[in-house]
């Protein structure tokens, strides 16, 4: 049995190389020694990202993309379909398990300074791969076709007309129709199913791909590469198979409980995961009273009303387009903000731990202001968080380089 396996294996490796891909990507990558908790969230990414595949694929058989159609037939996947109920608040935790994950996995990224010179790729890939989820959510969002579906869409594809000139008619061509209608639903379910999964996938493996040409960085931020022994293996690294695979399992584990008891006992997440008013069937004549995004994208949509008076002629809308492009857009060159000398917050000055505990108090006080109706003093307070938020990004490069540094370790601390 063992010389038909070997021979087996032989006789593929010889024409796709799998064993020189397992050992250079999992027996033979050494990861630092020193991963914390931090540092679970990049493989349960790839964990949701498999469940909102497979859970997807299962729920397009029973879903029909069509405004006379979508609501009903989530409903009789909920009453009707065996384990419908299941695969849809699968993916529906999914979609927020995904941002809650990737939202730690970017923190983790900018605590450590793991966006830093080598890895500016594998960050600018990341934040594609965040672009890529926020167009996925928000189609994914429209298709159960409710009220919150709806204007959802309504707000948020309305929003491009605030553009001069193009602005009307960009509109119309993102709808395909003169309103939101069965049209627009039919596109945003292909993108949704087809055309963004695909670009997510490509784009993870390319993620890796980045990650594993030049190797993880670590809660120290130091290059474990630098300091090899005689046989070239690194000094404070370790195999990453069975010593990260099996640390994992933990972890998947431990997310395993939190997830399924997110999808038994609170699906709905008293309508932070699931809104109140998508159980009711979309109705192009009754706005609801109070139209706010999912929890995920209220970070944005507060910095969206945040801006208030128009300016240079232009109204409102289109400078709070702008700051909210921005205040994603920044994310980008991040990478070239940082002059730190070091990498971890570990090792950096006081004025970077406190900036970033700025930055973390302004992006959840946003993401609160932007899942409640506003007021003219949550305004201002949306205000104050939305400079605090770019204070962060835009006074990096002069914080960063006047601070005074820790000395950073030789070897890496556990
Ligand atoms: C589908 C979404 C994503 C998946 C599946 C994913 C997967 C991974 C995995 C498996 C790792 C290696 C393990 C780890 O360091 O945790 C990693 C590392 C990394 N990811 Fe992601 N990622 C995703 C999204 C993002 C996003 C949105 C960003 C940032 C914009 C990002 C930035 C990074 C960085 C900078 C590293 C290197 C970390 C280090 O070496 O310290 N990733 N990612």
């Amino acid at each position: 049995m063992k010389k038909i396996l070997t021979g087996t294996l032989g006789w593929v490796d010889d024409r796709i190389p799998v064993v020189s891909t397992w050992e250079k990507h999992l027996s033979k990558y050494y990861a630092p020694k020193n991963f914390n908790f931090w540092y679970i969230f990049g493989v349960l990414s790839m964990l949701v990202l498999v469940n909102q595949l497979l859970t997807g694929i299962w729920l397009t058989m029973s879903y029909e993309p069509s405004a006379e159609g979508a609501f009903a037939s989530v409903e009789y996947i909920m009453r009707d379909v065996e384990y419908g109920w299941l695969l849809r608040y699968m993916h529906s935790t999914g979609a927020s398990a995904f941002f809650v994950v990737v939202y730690l996995h970017m923190f983790r990224a900018m605590l450590y300074g793991s966006y830093r010179k080598p890895r500016e790729l594998v960050w600018l890939i990341g934040m594609a791969i965040y672009l890529a989820l926020m167009a996925e959510g928000f189609m994914g969002y429209v298709l159960p076709w409710g009220q919150m579906s709806y204007w959802g869409a309504q707000v948020i594809v309305s929003l491009f007309g605030a553009i001069p000139v193009v602005g009307d008619a960009l509109v119309e061509w993102i709808r395909g129709d003169f309103l939101i209608s069965g049209i627009t639903l039919n596109r945003f379910f292909s993108l949704h199913v087809i055309a963004l999964p695909l670009v997510l996938v490509m784009l993870v493996f390319l993620h890796i791909v980045a990650l594993h040409e030049v190797g993880s960085n670590n809660p120290d931020g130091i290059e474990i590469k630098k300091n090899k022994d005689a046989n070239g293996i690194p000094r404070d690294g370790i195999p990453f198979h069975p010593y990260y695979t099996v640390h994992d399992i933990f972890g998947v584990a431990v997310f395993l409980f939190v997830f399924c008891t997110v999808i038994f006992f609170f699906p709905e997440m008293g309508g932070y995961f699931l809104e109140h008013a998508n159980f009711e069937e979309a109705n192009g004549l009754k706005t609801p009273a109070h139209i706010a995004p999912v929890w995920y994208f209220t970070p944005f949509y507060a910095m969206l009303r945040a801006v208030t008076s128009p300016f240079l002629g232009l109204d409102a809308k289109f400078w709070g387009l702008v700051v909210m492009g921005g205040a994603i857009a920044i994310l980008f060159v991040l990478p070239w903000l940082d002059r730190s000398k070091v990498k971890s917050i570990r090792y950096k000055g006081w004025i970077s731990k406190v900036m970033l505990v700025i930055f973390v108090i302004s992006f959840v006080a946003l993401g609160y202001l932007g899942a409640i109706a506003s007021t003219p003093g949550r305004t201002v307070a949306a205000q104050i968080f939305t400079l605090l938020y770019f204070v962060y990004f835009l006074g990096m490069p002069i914080y960063t380089r006047m601070e005074k540094t820790k000395p950073v370790p030789e070897r890496v601390t556990s």
